[in-house]
């Protein structure tokens, strides 16, 4: 078999920070390295590097001492850097008359580690970079749809979504539902709700990397909305821990209203700091969402907590656990979650809620047993977000 020059062969770009390694030591390239390693971009652009660090294990880490191993390890040990349809079919002949072990790889963003492992030949996906709008039409739905290959990346499709006066989904679950079920075709052998129904509601249902290969979905097109968008961040610092969660306990008591009437927000609370990252209201007005925030902003006024607006993202040290909340008992008995809110923070104080995550280094059980089984406590009903589930 060959696969025409797209085989990859994992060096560790990391191989620069160590003696014992794969190139020789640089320290002016190590050093660079150091300084952008926590950007998601340099992550996603590589076919092997790992960004949940935890799976990562240590395997090849620019922060360890320059006499530390630096392995192939936790990573892929090949990588075939697909681009159409046969070189998927080769590798996944290759793999299975060699018994080797494949994983599929996108971003490599999985917190679960399900887009990497010892041993494996990954395919990757990241330059399947077709993109179109196009009027679909079938049983199920008519109007404009949006086609995606695999590798195409949100940023990439929200403007070309915008040059088409079309919306995108992130923040607007609360009137359209979830992206998951804007999905009218994956393109495998394609399956669609008519044609191979099972594979598509394995798919639509996250079960990604265990059946077939996605070289591309055609999702529903929805016309764009104005939409106002605020962020909030602010820390603990200066101010007592009592104030601090008072203020966000402000927030979440308020949430239902923000959920009610198609908004949505996305926030992360962990012992030292609290963000919004956003509070979205498609087709809302910039005083409808002041008038959301406002009890939040009067509170920490009056507190003197300082806060900005502007949240920067990067790879991610956490372990998941998680557990979706059913807006019925948020309405009811705000009080309830707020309180075992602050148990699992009081618990551990590396916790991080919405997403419940926190640094299980040594810690195995304690996202299972101790922090996540407070939450199921208060639940009848709810489920999990399988990509952002526990791994145990
Ligand atoms: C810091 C961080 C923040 C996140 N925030 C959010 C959030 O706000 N909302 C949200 O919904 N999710 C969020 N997630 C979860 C993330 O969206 C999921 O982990 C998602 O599965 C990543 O997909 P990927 O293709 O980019 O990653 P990958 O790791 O490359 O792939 C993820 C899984 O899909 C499989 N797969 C990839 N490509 C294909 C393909 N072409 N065909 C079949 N299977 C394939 C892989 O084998 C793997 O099992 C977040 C994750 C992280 C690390
Ligand atoms: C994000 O990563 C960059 C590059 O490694 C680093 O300089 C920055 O401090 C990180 N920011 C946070 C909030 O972790
Ligand atoms: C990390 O590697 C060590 C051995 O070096 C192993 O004992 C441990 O289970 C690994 N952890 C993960 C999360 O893979
Ligand atoms: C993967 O393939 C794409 C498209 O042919 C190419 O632009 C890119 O440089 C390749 N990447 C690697 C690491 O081989
Ligand atoms: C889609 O339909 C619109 C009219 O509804 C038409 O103007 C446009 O050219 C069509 N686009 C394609 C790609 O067929
Ligand atoms: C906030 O700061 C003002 C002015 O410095 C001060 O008068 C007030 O007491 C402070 N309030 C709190 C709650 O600390
Ligand atoms: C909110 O923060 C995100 C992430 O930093 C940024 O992309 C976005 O522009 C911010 N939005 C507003 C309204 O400031
Ligand atoms: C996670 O835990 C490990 C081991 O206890 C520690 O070295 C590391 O600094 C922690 N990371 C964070 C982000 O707290």
């Amino acid at each position: 078999m060959t696969i025409e020059g797209r085989l990859i062969v994992t060096v560790p770009i990391v191989s620069y920070c160590h003696n014992d390694a794969f190139v020789p030591y640089d320290e002016q390239k190590c050093a660079h390295l150091k300084s952008i390693w926590g950007f998601l971009k340099m992550h996603y652009e590589s076919s092997s590097l790992i960004m949940a660090l935890y799976f990562a294990n240590q395997s090849c880490d620019p922060f360890l001492a320059r006499d530390a191993p630096c392995r192939i390890r936790t990573h892929v040990q090949y990588t075939v850097n697909a681009t159409n349809f046969f070189d998927i079919q080769k590798t996944i002949m290759f793999s299975k008359e060699h018994n080797i072990r494949l994983v599929i790889r996108n971003t490599g963003h999985d917190y679960l580690r399900k887009s990497t492992g010892p041993g494996t030949l990954g395919i990757w996906t990241h330059h399947f970079k077709d993109i179109e709008v196009i009027n679909y039409s079938s049983r199920y739905y008519m109007g404009k749809a949006i086609k995606i290959g695999a590798g195409v990346q949100m940023f990439k499709i929200n403007k070309i979504m915008h040059a088409h006066n079309l919306g995108d989904y992130e923040q607007l679950a609360s009137i359209f539902g979830l992206a998951a079920d804007q999905i009218l075709e994956f393109e495998i052998l394609t399956a669609s709700q008519s044609l191979n129904e099972d594979l598509y509601w394995t798919f639509a249902g996250g079960g990604g990397g265990t059946l077939s290969i996605v070289l591309s979905m055609t999702s529903k097109a929805h016309p764009e909305l104005r939409t106002a968008v605020a962020n909030l961040t602010f820390t603990n610092a200066g101010i007592s821990q009592d104030t601090f969660f008072n203020a966000a306990k402000i927030f979440i008591i308020g949430l239902g209203l923000i959920l009610d009437a198609s908004k949505t927000s996305i926030w992360l609370l962990i012992e030292s700091m609290f963000t919004i990252t956003p509070i979205t209201i498609p087709g809302g007005s910039k005083n409808q969402l002041q008038k959301l925030i406002d009890p939040i902003l009067q509170t920490l006024k009056r507190d003197n907590v300082t806060y900005t607006m502007n949240p920067i993202f990067n790879i991610t040290e956490a372990q998941l656990g998680g557990r979706l909340i059913l807006q019925s008992l948020l309405d009811s008995s705000p009080g309830v979650i707020i309180n075992v809110f602050q148990n699992i923070l009081i618990l551990k104080n590396t916790a991080l809620l919405s997403r419940v995550s926190v640094n299980i280094s040594r810690q195995a059980d304690l996202i299972t047993n101790k922090l996540l089984s407070k939450l199921e406590r208060i639940m009848l009903g709810g489920g999990v977000y399988l990509n952002e589930a526990d791994s145990a």
